[in-house]
């Protein structure tokens, strides 16, 4: 076999670029197997390479599996299967549409570069080097206590550093609670309707969900006697999509239902920080510290690029807990002690009050406009967190058509039937609009699009025309 077409790449070494070369030509089928290759001496002379490097080529790709060498003949292609690589699609979700409205991501473009900059500065400068090797799962110890002053100071929860763990978002703090359900009576409430994604967690760890009805107050807290359930997952401070604030009353009755009954909260605190009307309400674990597994995210504070969360885990659960944590835990420790110093330094305060105030005009911007233009629409009218939910006042519409024909006009919304555990029946009707996402330079275009989609797709009318 004399003739054998080979481009060897000039940007690689003369060797490396031979070894490419035979092994692309195989791996795309040019060569077949027990194709026998020129010799190493007429190789080198059709290449213009000296022979060494056909040897070392040769026994290279041999080596690799990909020649087979036999004493006496001609070196040839080893019969190899290339499995066909399959195209991986992005899931919908990934497609970002130009007027973003879908919730649960905070203003991308007010990320604080600058300031999280300097944190990361600093401790690039400053760390020892013990900081780069392998780290204590549970988190950095300077994190965790910066955490445990912070959460006390501004949520009210009730921390010591030790029961603070470090996660990679909420979403891995809910897979972790759930190794531990899962070996005990393998059955959690749910808020029905509730964030889909965590309802899939759980049921991919094995456990069974159980959902229990939602109203103006938060959960139903008589639903859940005689649930024979190990924990109960709730979003008091701003409920998860509905936007209602668990009330004083359900909160002391859901506390004395899980000491009543051994059940364990697990208060997932995801926007607790922006509240417009008034000063946040406190964690629920600052009422029950005891019962309340407390988890909070940077991802609406700051940037769910961080991938940075904590759990606050009672005594009771702590141990059982800590397998999981020690085989799976684990977050970039520089980002870590970029946290810390992010809170210490007061950065984090100041990014909070900044964002509190453009979410606050944002919002009151999309619901003057909801209020005035839509009038088939209702505002849930619960100033906080990054989420607006509308409930839809005209039987006659279709909350999935509308969905799809508002991106069929690149605008991004979600109904609220994918929240409910069963979907064909929802008990709650509307969308969320999440206003956070649209980038500042696009907020109005953005608005004028959704305002227009609604107009479109809706009756003309009062309010109380259409409710009748
Ligand atoms: C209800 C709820 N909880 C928690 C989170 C945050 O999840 P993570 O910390 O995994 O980003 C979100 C994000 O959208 C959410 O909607």
């Amino acid at each position: 076999m004399a003739d054998l077409q080979l481009q060897l790449d000039p940007s690689l070494g003369r060797r490396v670029a031979l070894e490419t070369a035979l092994r692309d030509a195989i791996r795309s089928g040019r060569l077949q197997t027990d194709a026998p290759l020129p010799s190493s001496r007429m190789l080198a002379a059709d290449l213009g390479v000296s022979r060494s490097t056909v040897v070392a080529a040769y026994g290279q790709l041999t080596a690799e599996g990909f020649l087979v060498a036999l004493h006496g003949s001609a070196t040839r292609v080893a019969s190899i299967h290339v499995p066909e690589v399959a195209a991986s699609q992005p899931h919908p979700f990934w497609h970002t549409p130009l007027y973003d409205f879908r919730p649960g991501e905070p203003a991308t473009d007010a990320f604080p570069r600058r300031a999280w900059l300097g944190s990361v500065r600093r401790v690039l400068t400053e760390a020892p080097d013990e900081v780069f090797g392998y780290a204590d799962p549970r988190g950095r110890v300077e994190l965790r206590t910066s955490l445990a002053g912070h959460l006390g100071r501004t949520r009210g929860v009730m921390a010591h550093p030790d029961a603070v763990t470090v996660v990679s978002g909420f979403a891995s703090a809910l897979g972790f609670l759930a190794d531990v359900f899962v070996r005990r009576s393998g059955r959690v409430a749910i808020e029905d309707p509730m964030l889909f994604l965590h309802r899939q967690i759980l049921e991919l760890a094995g456990l069974e969900v159980v959902p229990v009805p939602v109203d103006d107050a938060g959960i139903v807290v008589d639903a859940l006697d005689g649930l024979d359930v190990d924990a109960v997952l709730v979003t008091p401070a701003h409920q998860h999509p509905l936007g209602t604030t668990l009330s004083a009353d359900r909160r002391n009755r859901l506390v004395a239902w899980a000491r009543s009954t051994d059940t364990w909260i697990i208060e997932d605190d995801y926007d607790g920080e922006f509240r417009y009307d008034r000063k946040p309400i406190g964690a629920l674990q600052g009422l029950a510290p005891d019962r309340v597994v407390y988890a909070g995210t940077a991802s609406k504070a700051i940037s769910p690029g961080l991938r940075l969360g904590w759990l606050i885990v009672p005594d009771g659960l702590r141990r059982d807990l800590r397998r999981s944590i020690h085989i799976k835990a684990g977050a970039s420790t520089i980002d870590q002690l970029a946290l810390a110093d992010f809170i210490e330094s007061g950065a984090l305060d100041r990014h909070l009050r900044t964002m509190r105030s453009t979410y606050r005009d944002r919002r009151a911007v999309v619901v003057d406009r909801l209020s005035d233009e839509v009038a088939w629409l209702e505002v849930i009218d619960h100033p906080a967190g990054l989420h607006i939910t509308a409930r839809i006042l005209d039987p006659a519409i279709d909350e999935q058509a509308l969905v799809a024909n508002a991106a069929g006009c690149d605008v991004g919304i979600i109904g609220l039937a994918v929240c409910h555990a069963d979907e064909a029946h929802p008990t709650h009707r509307g969308i969320l609009i999440g206003f956070a996402r649209p980038p500042q330079h696009r907020f109005a275009a953005a608005v004028d699009a959704l305002i227009k989609v609604l107009v479109d797709n809706g009756p003309r009318g009062s309010r109380e025309q259409i409710r009748t």
